[in-house]
């Protein structure tokens, strides 16, 4: 795909199932660009793709029945409420006034807009926003949702509730979902699969589970501070393994095959009275990835964010 001088996609195949495939890549990687593509928004330079078996070029209106889109920018007019825009978006999409009606007050409650879902949406925080915008992208029961950016904008909390309702969507609901974000970490927790993208190239694709595999590393943390996170680390490398500090966590490298290191974390905690608090894989960073797309090398792990 060209814009101009800019080639925001190239030489791109991947195919997405059902459940949720989070599409990652760093600002300018391609990701709106591509949602465009899909939904017959945008024309591509060359080459052709299907949605859920229509041809983007020839079958731009049968897709957009059958998907929904939450755009990353603010769509939203602000002197309308979320309820009478999601009802109108209900009805462009060809649902009857009782229908859109219904399907609005519904949408609106799973995404947890509730009296406010009656005020001009000009007044909205961005959570709320966020949550309108994803309601209309539902209230026509699509089969597929493309969600661009949806935790942008949000504080730690209201990330943590936007991905829960990703992960609804996609589970509970069984609707096919392509969310993306900048962040790996973040849609780890939510995708059963993760296509990430380089400066329009594809750099990776495969479910999340081999990703984390890839990286092999473990967080741990216990209750109370540097002294306790440094006994326990100290008693984690005399068990052998290899750990190091990172932020109030320990991360622990790749054990060797057949250490049941899950075992060995919780026996240690247990016998160094420590309350664990986290056992969990590790999150790389986006650019770990980028250097580093195949299993990971343990020195990827020393310039781990701190932050996390
Ligand atoms: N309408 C456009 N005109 C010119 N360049 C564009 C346009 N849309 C996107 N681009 C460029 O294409 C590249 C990919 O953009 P985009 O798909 O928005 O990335 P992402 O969503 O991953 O941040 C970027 O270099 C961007 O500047
Ligand atoms: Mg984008």
């Amino acid at each position: 795909m060209d814009f101009g001088r800019v080639v925001a996609l190239r030489d791109l195949d991947v195919t997405i199932g059902d459940g949720v495939t989070g599409l990652v890549g760093a600002n300018g990687a391609g990701k709106s660009t591509l949602i465009k593509i899909l939904l017959g928004l945008l024309r591509p330079t060359s080459g052709t793709a299907q949605v859920l078996g229509h041809d983007i070029a020839a079958e731009a209106p049968a897709i957009r029945r059958v998907v929904g889109y939450m755009p990353e920018h603010d769509c939203l007019p602000p002197d309308v409420s979320a309820s009478e825009f999601v009802v109108h978006m209900g009805r462009m999409s060809g649902l009857p006034a009782s229908a859109a009606r219904e399907r609005a007050a519904d949408v609106l409650r799973h995404v947890g807009l509730a009296e406010e879902r009656y005020r001009p949406m000009g007044g909205y925080s961005t959570g709320m926003k966020q949550r309108a915008k994803l309601a209309q992208a539902l209230v026509h029961d699509p089969r597929l949702v493309f969600l661009d950016e949806p935790t942008n904008g949000l504080d730690p909390a209201a990330r943590d509730d936007m991905l829960q309702l990703v992960r609804r969507i996609g589970h509970d609901f069984g609707i096919a979902v392509v969310v993306t974000s900048h962040l790996l970490g973040e849609l780890e927790r939510v995708s059963d699969h993760v296509v990430v993208l380089d400066g329009g190239h594809l750099l990776r694709s495969s479910a999340t589970s081999d990703f984390l595999e890839g990286t092999g590393a473990l967080l741990v943390e216990v209750l109370g501070g540097h002294a306790e996170r440094d006994a326990m680390g100290q008693a984690l490398a005399g068990a052998g393994l290899a750990c190091r500090a990172r932020g109030a966590m320990i991360s622990l490298d790749p054990p060797a095959d057949g250490v049941p290191v899950h075992d060995v974390v919780r026996d240690t905690a247990e016998r160094l009275g420590l309350g664990l608090v986290r056992l969990q894989a590790d999150h790389r960073r986006l650019e770990d990835v980028f250097s580093d797309p195949a299993p990971a090398k343990p020195a990827a792990l020393d310039h781990a964010e701190e932050s996390r």
